[in-house]
Parts: C-alpha cells; sequence; structure tokens
C-alpha cells in the first residue's frame, strides 16, 4: 500500500503539471497507457497471493478511475479555453503571422537619388536617354573619329551595325541639346554597357550620371565651382579635390577630378591603388563639333560636360568590397540597406 500511495502523488504531481493538450496526451499515456505503470500493476495482480489480490484490485482500479476523472476535467478545461479564444473565428493562440518586412531601395538608386538631389539644389533638372542607342549618339555625335579603340566590338556591345549598348551616358547630351535651347542644366543617371571581364571592380553593365550645362560665357570655372560644390556637399567640406587634364573626343578641354582618398588620407592604401588619390569624374568643356552635331551656334553658346560613375561611389560609401554584389540581387545583401533613403 506504501508504493501505491507514492504512485498516486506522483501521478496526481503529472496531472498538475499538465499545460497544453500536447502535454496532457504525453501524461495520459504515461498514467494509463499499455505500457504505463498502472497497467503493469494490474496485469501483475495475477500473481498475488489470493488474500492480497482483491485489495490491491480494487485500490488500483479506484486510482485509474481517478487518474481518468481528473484529466478528463483537465481536457474539457483546455477545450473550453480553446473555445473561448476562438470567439468572432480567429484563434488567438495560433502564433502571429511572419512580421512583414517593407522593401528597400538598391543602394544604386539611393545614391543616384542622393546625387541628383544636390544638383537639382543648383537648378539642373533631371532627364532620361535610352540604353539602346545610335552608334551616331553613342560615338559619332560626340566627335569620336571613325577609329577610335572605344569603337571596337571587344569594348562595345553592338545590335548591328548603327545600333549598340550606350557605353556612356553622353550620348544624352546630343540628344537633349537638340530637343531644347540653352540655357540648360541638366543630370542623366543611367544605366551603360561595356564588353568587360568581370572581376571585383569590373561588370559588364554599370551606371553613370550625366552633367549638361550650356549658356552665354559658361567657363572651366563654372565647371569648377560646380564640381566643388557637388564634392563638398556629397562628401562633406574637408575634402581634397585636383583637377588633372586629360581628354574626350566631345571636350576641350578635358579633365579627370580627382578625390583625396578618404581611407588613407593620401598616403596611399589599397583602396586608392596606393596613389592616395580615388578618380571620381571624367569632364570639360563641350567640343564645338558637338554643339554643331546638336545644332547650337559655338559662337554664341558655351557649356560643360561631366560623367560620374555611381557603383564605386556607392562602394566607397557603404564599404562593399565586390561590385557584382550589386547585381545579384541577393536579398541577403540588399536588405542590409534598409535604412537607407
Ligand atoms: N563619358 C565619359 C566616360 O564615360 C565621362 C565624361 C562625361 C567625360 C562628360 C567628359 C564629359 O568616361
Amino acid at each position: 500500500m506504501e508504493w501505491l500511495t507514492e504512485m498516486r502523488e506522483n501521478g496526481l504531481a503529472l496531472i498538475a503539471e499538465i499545460d497544453s493538450i500536447d502535454s496532457l496526451e504525453q501524461v495520459r499515456v504515461e498514467l494509463l497507457g499499455r505500457k504505463g505503470k498502472l497497467t503493469t500493476q494490474l496485469r501483475g495482480l495475477k500473481d498475488l497471493p489470493d488474500d492480497e489480490r482483491p485489495k490491491a484490485g480494487a485500490a488500483l482500479n479506484k486510482l485509474r478511475q481517478e487518474y481518468e476523472v481528473l484529466i478528463e476535467e483537465r481536457k474539457t478545461s483546455f477545450a473550453a479555453q480553446k473555445e473561448a479564444t476562438l470567439a468572432d473565428g480567429c484563434d488567438l493562440t495560433l502564433p502571429s503571422v511572419a512580421p512583414v518586412t517593407p522593401g528597400n531601395r538598391h543602394p544604386l538608386t539611393s545614391v543616384i537619388n542622393e546625387i541628383c538631389d544636390i544638383f537639382y539644389g543648383m537648378g539642373f533638372s533631371r532627364e532620361d536617354g535610352p540604353d539602346v542607342e545610335l552608334d551616331y549618339y553613342n560615338f559619332t555625335a560626340l566627335n569620336f573619329p571613325d577609329d577610335h579603340p572605344a569603337r571596337d566590338i571587344q569594348d562595345t556591345f553592338y545590335i548591328n551595325d548603327k545600333v549598340l549598348l550606350r557605353t556612356q551616358t553622353s550620348p544624352a547630351q546630343v540628344r537633349i541639346m537638340e530637343q531644347q535651347t540653352p540655357p540648360l542644366a541638366v543630370i542623366v543617371p543611367g544605366r551603360v554597357y561595356r564588353n568587360e571581364a568581370l572581376d571585383a571592380s569590373h561588370v559588364a553593365e554599370f551606371f553613370q550620371i550625366e552633367g549638361l550645362y550650356v549658356g552665354k560665357d559658361v567657363s572651366l570655372a563654372d565647371l569648377k565651382t560646380t564640381v566643388l560644390q557637388f564634392v563638398t556637399q556629397f562628401y562633406g567640406d574637408d575634402v581634397i579635390t585636383r583637377f588633372r587634364p586629360h581628354f574626350f573626343p566631345f571636350t576641350e578641354p578635358s579633365v579627370e577630378v580627382d578625390m583625396q582618398c578618404m581611407a588613407c588620407h593620401g598616403d596611399g592604401c589599397n583602396v586608392c591603388g596606393k596613389t592616395g588619390w580615388l578618380e571620381i569624374m571624367g569632364a570639360g568643356m563641350v567640343h564645338p563639333n558637338v554643339f554643331k552635331a546638336a545644332g547650337y551656334d559655338s559662337d554664341k553658346y558655351t557649356g560643360f560636360a561631366f560623367g560620374l560613375g555611381i557603383d564605386r561611389i556607392a562602394m566607397l560609401k557603404h564599404a562593399i568590397k565586390d561590385i557584382r554584389y550589386l547585381y545579384e540581387n541577393d536579398l541577403r545583401f540588399l536588405s542590409q540597406f534598409r535604412s537607407v533613403r
């Protein structure tokens, strides 16, 4: 009788611990199931001496009934609870739906928006040009000679003799000048294409922003002021820049603008290829031949143009080590820019 008392107490403790339909079923199997202690004891009754058997049998059966009643009670209370939470056809015990994750802008889009905002502040407006472009606008009208190496099929994706994927946003200059009369101040962000071997810093399609400003008496000083305005607004007041002579067929004079490397402050490091400088754009005064192609009188008007690569800016800004991340659309990468404008 002593072990029976102990068994009863253990059983009651188990029942008291039931906290869900699942644990109720577990406890029921443990106490009343075919392999449960009580069942084993009942089966063993036949081995008891005749005079003990009735008493033990009665006690075990009584305990069995007690368990059954208690477990049934718990079951009814769970069912009632469930019914209460099912009010209005809604089961409040179910887990809530997965959190809704809002989309976010691609880091390239954010950088484009940020740059455009700065130029809007200086009176520029935004225009578009086609990705699939005529050879005429991409090269000829921009004063590229017929045998210029950039026209080579190795650098340019040709669709046919006359049609190609633009290798730069500059063809938009001529298209816009054909449509508008000076003075004009426009920026044209867009995708450009070049037949590059792919690696951590080269992809075959990337982004540029073109700028064009045309009016009367526009000078290299205006170009410089505009560029410096942009650079200080985008990178900060203390940034150091230099204008380096360069060549582009469609501008004369031409420059490349370098910014002192922000990673090493000019000492030379891996970010700047040990030079201490980062090239940030190509620019120059619009070549008279380009004005001529667009139907502008180059005796009357002057202007400047610039082109900057967006990918490098985004990579520097977010410390992205491989340009290909920007084009793989991997959500593990993209979702890191959730807080970016
Ligand atoms: N289109 C030139 C490039 O892709 C950049 C540029 C634009 C240079 C406008 C001068 C003026 O490298």
